[in-house]
């Protein structure tokens, strides 16, 4: 490869992979992927946030060779890129996270399979084939034993960790989706982990005599939790092995709660603007977070990324890699082909920009390639 074949993996922008989904599915699907919550304030500061940072690019250095790996819980990531959890894939393509999941192995990203996930998480683990980690996402049922048993299922089925999703007691207030009347729940999409659990299965549809449909009032009533307490995670500590993260921290003190109680590792995440509406960035809540952990735990950042620069920033801020949501979903609208071809764009988009910056090593990027800039655009 020459320097001039740099972009030869380029297909489009993620903008354009949005508009694809916007003209492929139906209005309340794309909705359903698109929007946040309330006035979607928070989800428009996910990503204006990239912009009130700058990079600071340093020359003459010998950039010829590039290291992207980076360490995640005694993981070596080939890309600090993963893709996160995102629930009903079959509602953007019938292949769903089947294509997501087999599409980020290929590529060597790992993947986060979500509670609502329309196969099972056996059957994506599966289509990873040992490529990349997986790790499996839990929404905290409702009711202990199968919340035991979804986790019992994850080590079983190889996972790498179990990322709790801790900023959901609720779905958020999504006027959009009301405004639709839609919850992909309804259509049968999300509910594979359900129909496959054992232990749901003996006690919510006793005799194996229910229909799915019929299944998705148990379902709906036990998938989120309201009570679930920082007490709680002794609990979950003995019934695995696994590293534990939570996804969904923006506070600093819980950050710091989350080191007392032990976790693994946090994702700082407002759940692409998608809970409460109002906060702040994903981006400023990892600035103030990796201030006060000072390297005590792994970060992880998602919201708002989009492109290579994105992800230096979020490097330089603290994070040791980031997630990334809607861009792969949008690219899913062309099943496994759309998701491998936005991640190659996106990675060959770090690679150029990281190049241009002067950075040899990804897991080298600090606070100094940063600076945070105040004035107008
Ligand atoms: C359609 C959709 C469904 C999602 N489903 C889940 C989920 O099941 N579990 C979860 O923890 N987060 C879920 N998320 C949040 C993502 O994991 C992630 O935090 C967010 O998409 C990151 O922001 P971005 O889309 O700007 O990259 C979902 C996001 C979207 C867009």
């Amino acid at each position: 490869m020459t320097v001039f074949d740099i972009a030869a993996d380029f297909t489009v922008t993620v903008e354009e992979w949005e508009a694809l989904a916007k003209r492929t599915l139906t209005a309340p699907a794309y909705d359903y992927v698109a929007s946040g919550s309330g006035a979607e304030e928070t989800l428009a500061k996910n990503k204006t946030a990239f912009r009130q940072w700058d990079i600071i690019p340093q020359v003459l250095i010998d950039v010829s060779e590039r290291d992207l790996s980076v360490q995640l819980l005694n993981e070596t990531l080939a890309v600090p890129v993963m893709l996160a959890p995102v629930g009903f894939q079959t509602i953007v393509h019938p292949d769903g996270e089947l294509a997501a999941a087999g599409g980020a192995a290929e590529l060597k990203v790992p993947f986060v399979a979500s509670t609502v996930s329309s196969f099972s998480l056996e059957e994506i683990s599966a289509e990873m084939k040992g490529q990349a980690p997986c790790y499996f996402q839990l929404y905290w049922p409702a009711d202990d034993d199968v919340a035991a048993s979804l986790v019992a299922r994850a080590e079983a089925a190889g996972y790498a960790g179990i990322v709790v999703t801790v900023d959901t007691p609720l779905l958020g207030w999504r006027e959009k989706d009301m405004h639709n009347r839609y919850f992909p729940i309804e259509t049968g999409a999300g509910i594979a982990n359900f129909l496959n659990d054992p232990t749901f299965q003996q006690k919510y549809n006793e005799g194996g005599t229910l229909t799915y449909k019929q299944q998705i009032p148990a379902i709906k009533r036990i998938l989120l939790n309201q009570k679930v307490t920082w007490n709680k995670l002794d609990w979950l500590r003995q019934r695995t092995t696994l590293p534990i993260v939570l996804k969904g921290i923006m506070h600093e003190e819980d950050a710091l709660l989350a080191l007392d109680y032990g976790v693994d590792g946090i994702i700082v995440s407002n759940h692409g603007g998608r809970q409460l509406d109002g906060t702040g960035s994903a981006l400023e809540a990892l600035d103030v977070i990796a201030n006060k952990i000072q390297g005590r735990l792994p970060l992880v950042v998602d919201g708002g990324i989009r492109r290579g620069p994105d992800i230096i920033k979020a490097l330089a801020l603290g994070a040791d890699t980031v997630l990334i949501g809607r861009p792969y979903i949008y690219g899913l609208t062309e099943g496994k082909q759309g998701v491998k071809a936005v991640l190659t764009s996106l990675i060959k988009d770090l690679d150029t920009s990281v190049a241009i910056a002067g950075i040899t090593h990804v897991s080298s990027i600090g606070r100094s390639f940063v600076r945070k800039y105040s004035g107008p655009y």
